[in-house]
């Protein structure tokens, strides 16, 4: 039997690009069946950019905006046609700090996943781990959500639950979440690999 192609992902990030060096790991020892097609950034100078660079990976900077929460409707148009003409089969945001709108969604129906750090619906937004610690709640975690129009709120897939100690700051908080989302984000693009060629 022929083993099934590799699904073709493009990753959206921001910053310094930790979950999709791990998606990346995991692709390159086999837990993964997929590949990176193209990574893509509104930040130019962003860690994720200059580490896809430096694996021989696409990489487009996006055009400047003149928001800072979304992307203007052309900005986005051009995006999903960059992806498509990529080949991209699915779209993972992997720390992309801004909000999806119509011109993506449309061109990638349920084919757009992201990483959030919180047990979702808990905590949207930004630095939800600070809003965990504020809350005063005893667990936190990580949500994989296949991504809509509403922020943070779509279908979640899978949740990864991390316990908040007593001597927590954000920053070891959030450290700790993000050992979560490194398994987490990988095991669920192998998840959504398997269920395309089932
Ligand atoms: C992660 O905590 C993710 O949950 C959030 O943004 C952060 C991105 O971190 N959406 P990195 O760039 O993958 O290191």
């Amino acid at each position: 039997m022929n083993s099934p192609s590799p699904l073709k992902i493009g990753v959206l990030g921001s910053g310094k690009g930790s979950n999709f060096m791990a998606l990346h790991q995991a692709i390159g020892e086999g837990r993964v069946n997929a590949e990176t097609v193209l990574v893509a950034s509104d930040q130019p100078e962003a860690g994720i950019l200059e580490f896809a660079a430096r694996q021989a990976i696409s990489t487009w900077p996006l055009p400047p905006s003149q928001f800072k929460t979304k992307l203007e409707p052309e900005i986005e148009t051009l995006l999903a046609q960059k992806l498509k003409e990529a080949g991209v089969e699915l779209v993972v945001l992997a720390g992309f700090m801004r909000v999806i709108k119509q011109p993506l969604l449309d061109a990638f129906p349920r084919a757009i996943i992201n990483i959030h750090p919180s047990l979702l619906p808990a905590f949207k937004g930004l630095e939800a781990w600070k809003q965990a610690l504020e809350a005063g709640v005893p667990e936190t975690g990580c949500t994989v959500h296949w991504v809509d129009d509403s922020l943070d709120g779509g279908e979640i897939i899978a949740q990864r639950t991390v316990p908040v100690r007593p001597d927590d700051t954000s920053t070891s908080l959030h450290a700790r979440i993000q050992e979560q989302e490194h398994q987490l984000l990988p095991e669920v693009v192998h998840q959504i690999a398997l269920s395309r060629n089932a």
